[in-house]
């Protein structure tokens, strides 16, 4: 491989510090459909994004991770890549994204792709060219295709569930006609799932690191289901579909974890580390501590994104559970831990929290734990609005879990609702158009960034306050945390700088440690945190 010169542009241009910058960024997830829209076709775009950075700015996160901006046909919208090395039309062009990243880079924030490499679209070129050769061509062996079973090859080839409902093959017409072979796709039937012991397969994933790293000057990338890729060679059928959620699959689960991931991440990281400024950060949902940290070895991932925080109920053991998880899951590697409340595949935070003010108050609250912990925190766009979950008719759901699961599982939509800029009625300056491509509720106005800007007591301005101090203030740093003994319902923390954070999921106010309070999610009077807040002392 030859190595490949930094552009000079870049804000990450120069020599590499000796403390990388993600491993305590503050990263802002901006999912484009629902970001910001610039062309009022009702679906937000990299030219709205761009318009916009003076609020990232604002806020002042680090880093953007975009969700799927290239070429795709949506039926997962933007996880089923037609073409991995351009920008699709509905979000823009090549030219649109060079200068999303130009400006973010003069603004001082980091740009993170997402990278898709366990399958793609099946509109992939590959894909067609798949279905027009013979069953054992080189262009079949790209994917998993296999006879089916029974009379006829009329039953799958094994009985592994797609993790959004229903089988995980699809059964081809042949170019004769006839009912032909089978293809995997773990997740929808348009996401064919490439077969990563065909050397062409990291062939190309090495052109399109190359392309976004070199030619885009991008900052990394966030890796979809990256312990997804392998599969065992047999695909043998398995005993025990109990647990088919990409948020809670076994351990034994023959779809994901597989040891041949890592021979992937290995040859991913050898081009990363010709681009030592940019991030990896590995989609990996695998719960047990040790086989995660693998992900984390020096050679491979740089961060993996643990998800026990996001899986964590409002209960003090949870959560102080879910932290120590947090960090056993990067004992030993270089990485350092990461935190997550949300993203675009969970429930929003304020309604798993309960919903209504109360949700509110506690999703308040986890934001300023989460942001006193040492490593990179992750904020889910419209996260620092206090949106909620948003319960939408039958008619208007798109995600493909909708349809497939036989209209069960409501999916993945609810999280995904536009979010709410200025005025007092939807589209609330989400859009020129009439309507978002999903409708925002009407009683929206309270939420809107013009409306908390305006407001020192909202969530944005807690928000804003919370990632300011942390920034600047000495005591919040250090890469460890020590816990203190706390009343039951309660957690506090103190961290190496000399911060201490404090959490109240009782249901009585408590007393604080001693300190000064420098910030906290509810007002206090006196020495007393009330239940459902959290407070940060030095
Ligand atoms: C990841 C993405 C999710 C997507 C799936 C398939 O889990 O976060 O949104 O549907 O992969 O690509
Ligand atoms: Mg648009």
């Amino acid at each position: 491989m030859t190595p490949v010169a930094r552009p000079s542009d870049a804000p990450t241009d120069g020599p590499v510090p000796a403390r990388a910058w993600w491993r305590d960024a503050v990263f802002y997830q901006v999912y484009p459909r629902s970001f910001a829209d610039s062309d009022g076709d009702g679906v937000g775009d990299l030219a709205g994004i761009r318009s916009h950075l003076w609020y990232l700015e604002l806020l002042g996160v680090d880093a953007l991770w975009l969700n799927p901006v290239m070429r795709s046909p949506m039926a997962d919208h933007g996880y089923d890549v037609s073409d991995p090395r351009d920008i699709d039309p509905l979000f823009g062009d090549i030219a649109a994204f060079d200068a999303l990243v130009g400006e973010a880079h003069a603004r001082g924030i980091r740009v993170v792709m997402d990278l898709v490499p366990n399958h793609v679209s099946s509109e992939h070129p590959w894909f067609h060219e798949a279905l027009a050769s013979p069953p054992g061509s080189a262009e079949r062996n790209r994917f998993h295709f296999r006879d089916g079973r029974g009379p006829g090859g009329d039953e799958p080839p094994n009985n592994w569930p797609s993790i959004f409902g229903g089988p995980a093959w699809t059964r081809v017409t042949e170019p004769d006609g006839t009912p032909g072979q089978w293809y995997l796709h773990v997740f929808a039937s348009q996401q064919p799932d490439l077969n990563w012991a065909e050397p062409d397969v990291g062939e190309d994933l090495e052109k399109t690191l190359r392309f976004w790293l070199h030619d885009r000057h991008v900052d990394g990338f966030r890796i979809d289901v990256a312990h997804g890729m392998a599969k065992p060679a047999d695909l043998a059928d398995h005993d025990g579909w109990e647990e088919n959620e990409l948020l809670g699959h076994a351990a034994s689960d023959p779809r994901f974890d597989n040891p041949e991931v890592h021979a992937i991440h290995r040859a991913i990281r050898e081009v990363l580390d010709e681009y030592p400024h940019a991030v990896t950060i590995g989609e990996i949902w695998v719960s047990d501590h040790e086989r995660f940290s693998a992900y984390l070895r020096p050679d491979e991932l740089h961060l993996g994104f643990e998800f026990h925080l996001t899986l964590a109920g409002w209960d003090a053991n949870e959560i102080k559970e879910a932290i120590d998880k947090g960090f056993a899951a990067v004992a030993g590697t270089p990485a350092s831990p990461t935190w997550t409340l949300s993203n675009h595949d969970v429930d929003r935070e304020v309604s798993r929290y309960g919903g209504g003010a109360r949700g509110l108050a506690r999703a308040r609250a986890m934001i300023l734990l989460e942001l006193a912990l040492p490593g990179a925190a992750f904020v889910y766009n419209g996260a620092e609005l206090g949106l909620p979950n948003v319960d939408l008719p039958d008619e208007v759901l798109q995600d493909p879990v909708w349809e497939r699961s036989g209209r069960t599982d409501r999916g993945r939509d609810g999280c995904r609702v536009p979010l709410p800029w200025e005025g007092t009625a939807p589209p609330f300056g989400f859009t020129g158009a009439s309507q978002s491509w999903l409708p925002q509720p009407e009683n929206w106005a309270a939420l809107t960034v013009e409306a908390q800007l305006a407001d020192t007591g909202s969530t944005l301005s807690l928000y804003r306050r919370a990632i300011e101090l942390r920034h600047e203030r000495p005591e919040i740093s250090g890469d460890d945390i020590g816990w203190y003994g706390s009343p039951p319902g309660c957690l506090a923390f103190r961290r190496t700088g000399g911060v201490t954070c404090v959490l109240n999921a009782g249901t009585e106010p408590v007393v604080l440690p001693p300190g000064t309070v420098l910030l906290s999610s509810t007002p206090i009077a006196g020495r007393h945190l009330p239940p459902d807040s959290a407070a940060w002392l030095v």
